[in-house]
C-alpha cells in the first residue's frame, strides 16, 4: 500500500495524473467513480483537463461503487444523478457508458448480479476511485461487512446517516435507510485503488486503514491485500498514522 501525504489540492492531480495515463494508453479504460465529497476535486481536475487539454472519455466506461435504495430517478442525491452532475456531464462522457446498481429495482437480488456480469463483461475496473466513511466504510460496506462480499443491499448504519444528512437538508429523516453496493469483493477486483481522505475527521479510519489489523469492522482494512492500493490523504487525515 502505498501512501502520499500532501495537500488536497495535489492529491487530486495525483488522482487525475493516474487516470489521464490510463486513458491515454487506452481510451476505453474501465473506471470506478465514488461519490461524496472525497473526490470532488479531482472530479474538478479531470473536467478541466477535459476543458483545456481534450482528455476524452468517450470510450471509457465507468462503474459507480453503489446507490441508494428508493430514491426517485429525478432526486438530485440520488447518486445516478450526483457522478452526471459532478463528473459525467462536465466531460461529455456518453450516458450509456456510465452504469450504477439499480437502486429502483423490482428485484433488488437480480439487479446485484446483473451488475456484477456487466463489470466482468466490461473486462473489470482498471482504476477504482474510492472514499472512506468516519466509521471505515469503502462504498457503503460498512463495518460487519464481509471481506469476500459482492453487490447486495445493506442497510445504512445511524453514523453514515447522520454524516450523509448533509446531502438531504441537514434532516436525517430524509436519508434513505438502505442502499445497494459493491461489495469488498467486487472492490478488491479492481486492478488499482485510489483511495483519498481529507480532515481531521477521517483520521482514525485512515489509520486503521494503513495500521489496523484487517479486520470486517474497519472494512478498507481489506486493501492492504490489494497488491496496487494507494492512499491520498491530507496532513489532518494523516495525524494518526
Ligand atoms: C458515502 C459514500 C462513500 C464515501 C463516503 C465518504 O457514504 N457511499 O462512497 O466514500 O461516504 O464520504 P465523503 O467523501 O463525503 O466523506
Amino acid at each position: 500500500m502505498e501512501v502520499v501525504i500532501a495537500p488536497a489540492e495535489e492529491l487530486a492531480v495525483l488522482a487525475a495524473d493516474a487516470i489521464e495515463a490510463l486513458l491515454r494508453r487506452d481510451p476505453a479504460v474501465v473506471l470506478g467513480l465514488a461519490t461524496g465529497s472525497s473526490p470532488l476535486k479531482v472530479y474538478d481536475e479531470l473536467a478541466r483537463r477535459h476543458r483545456e487539454e481534450g482528455l476524452s472519455f468517450a470510450r471509457a466506461r465507468g462503474f459507480m461503487l453503489d446507490e441508494y435504495v428508493g430514491l426517485p430517478a429525478e432526486h438530485p442525491q440520488r447518486y445516478r444523478n450526483v457522478i452526471e452532475t459532478e463528473i459525467a456531464s462536465r466531460v461529455a462522457w456518453p450516458a450509456d457508458q456510465v452504469l450504477g446498481p439499480d437502486g429502483l429495482a423490482a428485484d433488488i437480488p437480480a439487479a446485484c448480479s446483473a451488475y456484477e456480469q456487466a463489470i466482468t463483461d466490461a473486462g473489470g475496473v482498471d482504476l477504482q476511485i474510492l472514499g472512506i466513511g468516519t466509521d471505515g466504510h469503502i462504498a457503503f460496506n460498512e463495518p460487519g461487512s464481509s471481506l469476500a462480499s459482492r453487490t447486495r443491499i445493506k442497510t445504512l448504519t445511524a453514523q453514515t446517516r447522520v454524516d450523509n444528512a448533509r446531502f438531504f437538508d441537514d434532516d436525517v429523516e430524509q436519508v434513505p435507510t438502505h442502499c445497494l453496493t459493491q461489495g469488498l469483493g467486487t472492490i478488491m477486483q479492481a486492478r488499482h485503488l485510489v483511495l483519498l481522505a481529507t480532515g481531521r475527521q477521517k483520521a482514525e479510519a485512515v489509520h486503521q486503514l494503513v495500521e489496523g489489523p484487517i479486520s470486517a469492522m474497519w472494512p478498507g482494512t481489506v486493501m492492504q491485500l490489494h497488491p496496487h492500493a494507494t492512499v491520498l490523504v491530507d496532513d489532518a487525515a494523516a495525524s494518526r498514522l
